[in-house]
């Protein structure tokens, strides 16, 4: 072979190799690049689910794990044969409240503690969003001003909470009867009144100051502060609760919930919530341990029906608080008092949110007025009771 021919022939070789060469390289780049592509869409994929499950966890404000936590955070599970054995089978005479969650019943567990047991008659998605608040709220909350969460029962079945039990009901059933009670309502005294109203002022600053973020209670109300055998009071069912927002003067936006009388207007009419919505449910209550009345009771004569509105202008008018005070007080207090716990409530029911103190001002103005030695309160005036009355046990049965 001629030297020419053999050097062009190599030639040709090694451009023919060259290209297949370039060729493979662009096929492996090409099957790296796909891949590539193919691991950046698995992984962004992934972490969109990740991110809507989280969304949807801060939308109801519940975390998947919260009742195994509330396992670990030393919360009892109970099984629903545990819990009808300590009720008797749900019997009817160990029913002690109806609420909108359902029956509440008295029980005694296994090693004697006495217990209030709430079993969940309606099911949905509200029910159960409840319930999880409230066992996932509870368990990492703890504050003497708090009712305890002793466990929970959820099976397929049922949802159950179990509370430390509180002798003396809630405060609703000792300023007024409430509906289809027949039980005549022992009247608290004016001491007693501020107690609980201090108590409960703590309960609702714990939440909104000393948990990060804040905690808005959404249903503070009479019949959500209940009492133990000494008249302490403690803030009970966070089912509503909801996380406060991150940054000071923020709100979340969520659907009005809550009961009717206690709810603060701007959130009514916007879904805008903030802790100051708490703060004005706390004076509606605050108007109710100064009136004995009922938030809004739609017999009493025009004007009276609704008590922020009845009320508001005689609170800042210091001759006039005297025409709101309940007549089962007379006699009991200084005018001086009631004038100082008329003007906290009057700041409290503000229509400008704004314009309501901190909790924690509310705590700070009360704290003067409370005796300190106080320690118990005994029903003055003779009590009526029904067999389903907690206060039959507060006089009668209460070791
Ligand atoms: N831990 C408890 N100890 C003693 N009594 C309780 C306890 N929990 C609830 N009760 C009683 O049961 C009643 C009903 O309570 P529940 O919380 O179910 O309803 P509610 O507060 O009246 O209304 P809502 O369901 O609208 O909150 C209370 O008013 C109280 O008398
Ligand atoms: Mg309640």
């Amino acid at each position: 072979m001629e030297p020419e021919e053999y050097y062009r022939r190599k030639e040709r070789v090694a451009l023919f190799v060259s290209l297949i060469m370039a060729s493979l390289s662009m096929v492996s780049l090409l099957v790296a690049f796909s891949y590539y592509c193919y691991i950046r869409n698995k992984v962004s994929k992934r972490s969109h689910l990740q991110q809507r499950l989280d969304n949807d966890d801060n939308k109801s404000g519940i975390s998947n794990s919260s009742l195994q936590v509330a396992c670990e955070k030393g919360l009892q599970v109970f099984t629903f044969k545990q819990l009808n054995s300590a009720t008797s089978s749900f019997s009817k005479s160990n029913i002690i409240g109806q609420g909108a969650f359902g029956s509440v019943y008295r029980g005694v567990l296994n090693d004697g503690k006495k217990v209030a047991i709430k079993l969940m008659d309606h099911g949905g998605k509200h029910g159960e969003e409840e319930f999880k608040m409230e066992v996932e709220l509870l368990s990492r909350l703890r504050s003497p001003y708090l009712l305890s969460l002793v466990g929970h029962c959820s099976d397929s079945n049922h949802r159950l909470l179990v509370y430390e039990f509180m002798i003396n009901g809630g405060l609703q059933e000792h300023l007024y009867p409430t509906r289809g009670s027949n039980v005549f309502p022992s009247r608290l005294d004016w001491e007693a009144r501020l107690k609980i109203a201090l108590d409960a002022a703590k309960g609702l600053e714990y939440l909104h100051e000393h948990v990060n973020p804040p905690v808005i209670h959404r249903d503070f109300k009479s019949s959500n502060i209940l009492l133990d055998k000494n008249f302490h009071a403690k803030v009970s069912d966070f089912g509503l609760a909801k996380r406060g927002p991150e940054k000071a003067g923020g709100h979340v936006s969520t659907r009005v919930l809550g009961t009717q009388g206690y709810v603060a207007p701007e959130y009514a009419l916007t879904g805008h919530l903030t802790t100051k919505s708490d703060v004005y449910s706390y004076g509606v209550v605050l108007l109710e341990l100064l009136t004995g009345r009922v938030p809004v009771d739609m017999k009493r004569p025009q004007g009276e029906g609704v008590l922020v509105s009845w009320s508001l202008p005689k609170l800042t008018d210091r001759e006039r608080v005297v025409e709101i005070m309940d007549p089962a007080l007379k006699g009991q207090y200084s005018m001086k008092e009631a004038i100082q716990v008329a003007a906290i409530a009057a700041m409290c029911v503000q229509p400008e949110a704004d314009y309501r103190p901190l909790m924690a001002d509310v705590v700070q103005s009360l704290v003067p007025l409370v005796k300190p030695h106080r320690s118990t309160y005994a029903p003055k005036s003779p009590t009526t009771v029904d067999s389903n009355s907690k206060c039959s046990d507060s006089v009668l049965t209460e070791s």
